[in-house]
């Protein structure tokens, strides 16, 4: 008993552990992609319990009439073929099977033969363990935060720099794999305004677990006024004593991989994570709330808050130095 306790409380933990990352869930979609998607899921999930209900029923059925009993013959009932029947259990489950799979081929070649022509397009690169995604429309570069419009068709091109990974926004629409050496495509169309989840499908090391980012739906002029800000450089806002420390800090040992600058032409690091709207985004290494405490924790230690990071840890700085850091990198904002 106490076994059978513990088994069903470990089943109810890894559940709840399905809703601890919000806005992950499939079960509630929040583009048009997603919306088919999940329309095929219940599709399914009625077909299996039609079959199940079926099974169940007839099995306690027949358990309860040839149950044993004082009197009862099991020769008699006994029957070697049966025509009707078997035709019954074979033609039923194709003609189940075709139920579904008429709609998911039909999901599944729609979605290729639909229309590009208008669709915006965004350039996503992945890399042990960050996204780029670049605008190549609007000339701007980001990463970790994905801003769409809302209502606006997206073709998703997908690279990599190194190894597989899985493009995965799942309120937004299906996986699909970033290839070396190979462009995959896909479409999203968010039809909510809201922050999604998104996060690598793929195994790809040791930092695969922490390689997640944040999808910002928006609304048509929110997304443009973004853009806008993007376009622009950073305003030179008057820097504190300490801010401007950490500006030299951060042109020392930062700079070479990491650009301040949003435009895709800027001549500045583009191996690391473009920081140039580093204030305004909701989290620090892709998965820790931007505070200053988590900023420092990861410039302290990178490779412990995100195991296989490629971000090095920069040498000889003092405390003062870090603090300067996390200040400068607060007014990197659009
Ligand atoms: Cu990238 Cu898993």
């Amino acid at each position: 008993m106490k076994k059978i306790v513990g088994i069903w409380g470990s089943c109810l933990l890894l559940l709840s552990g399905c809703s601890a990352i919000q806005n992950m869930d499939v079960l509630n979609p929040a583009g048009s992609q997603a919306e088919e998607q999940y329309s095929l899921i219940k599709l399914s999930i009625y077909i299996m319990l039609i079959v199940m209900v079926t099974v169940v029923v007839l099995f306690i059925r027949f358990v309860y009439k040839y149950r044993a009993r004082p009197g009862f013959t099991p020769e008699k009932h006994q029957e070697n073929r049966n025509k009707k029947l078997e035709l019954t259990w074979t033609i039923l489950p194709f003609v189940l099977l075709l139920i579904l799979a008429v709609p998911m081929v039909k999901s599944v070649f729609g979605e290729e033969k639909q229309d590009n022509t208008g669709a915006m397009k965004v350039k996503v690169t992945a890399s042990k363990y960050w996204w780029k995604f670049e605008y190549p429309g609007e000339g701007i570069v980001t990463s970790q935060e994905l801003h769409l419009p809302k209502g606006k068709r997206v073709v998703i091109e997908l690279h990599s720099k190194d190894v597989i990974h899985s493009f995965w926004v799942p309120q937004l629409g299906g996986k699909q794999d970033l290839i070396p050496g190979r462009t995959n495509k896909m479409a999203l169309t968010p039809e909510k305004v809201g922050t999604y989840q998104g996060k690598c499908g793929e195994f790809c090391g040791a930092g695969h677990s922490f390689m997640r980012f944040l999808v910002k739906v928006d609304s048509q002029r929110d997304y443009q006024e973004w853009v806008d800000k993007m376009k622009k450089e950073n305003t030179s806002t008057k820097l504190s004593a300490q801010e401007s420390e950490g500006q030299k800090v951060f042109a020392a040992n930062c700079l070479s991989c990491h650009a301040t600058s949003s435009a895709v032409s800027a001549n500045q690091g583009k191996e690391g994570p473009n920081l140039a709207d580093f204030g305004d985004r909701k989290r620090v290494a892709g998965f820790l709330p931007n505070t200053e405490k988590n900023v420092l924790k990861w410039l302290k230690n990178p490779k412990k808050v995100k195991p296989g990071t490629e971000m090095p840890k920069a040498k000889g700085l003092s405390n003062e130095d870090y603090a300067a850091l996390s200040a400068y990198l607060k007014t990197l904002k659009k």
